[in-house]
């Protein structure tokens, strides 16, 4: 039998995402532990908020390597019309709201006169706005999956 060599290093490519995805998943297992490590040393608010949101992050980012695993390994993401329809409106509801609190972090920004405030600020508006192309990309999975729909 010919095997053909794009299918094979379709294969090969998989593997080696799979093991990049584990091995990612040890950083963030160890940058969980050492955030701990840190919180437990000091008891600065600024320090604590810092390593607050790298632990909570981490632990984010474990669970989406994991989610991309189960989907290699064990079943491809799927999307149901009926799951879409059922909750399609609030989630363009959210995007709303998400909009809402990029446009007003931005107006905190504006008026805070403090440096350090206003750095806290800037990080806030980075994160209401990758809640707004979350959501986004939400939009991107129905499209991928029911690309007539
Ligand atoms: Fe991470
Ligand atoms: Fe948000």
């Amino acid at each position: 039998m010919r095997r053909t060599p794009v299918k094979e290093s379709k294969a090969r490519q998989l593997e080696r995402l799979k093991t990049v995805l584990r091995k990612w998943q040890g950083i963030e297992d160890a940058s969980i532990q050492h955030a701990g490590a840190v919180l437990e040393r000091t008891q600065n608010p600024l320090i604590r908020l810092v390593m607050e949101i790298l632990r909570q992050d981490s632990v984010m980012h474990k669970r989406v390597q994991q989610t991309i695993l189960d989907s290699l390994e064990k079943e491809a993401f799927s999307l149901q019309p009926e799951e879409l329809a059922d909750v399609w409106g609030m989630i363009e509801e959210h995007d709303e709201a998400e909009k809402d609190a990029v446009r007003l972090a931005e107006e905190a920004r504006k008026n805070c006169p403090f440096a350090i405030q206003k750095q806290l600020l800037g990080y806030l508006i980075e994160d209401e706005k990758k809640h707004d192309r979350l959501l986004s990309n939400l939009e991107g999975f129905k499209k991928r999956l029911y690309p007539y729909g």
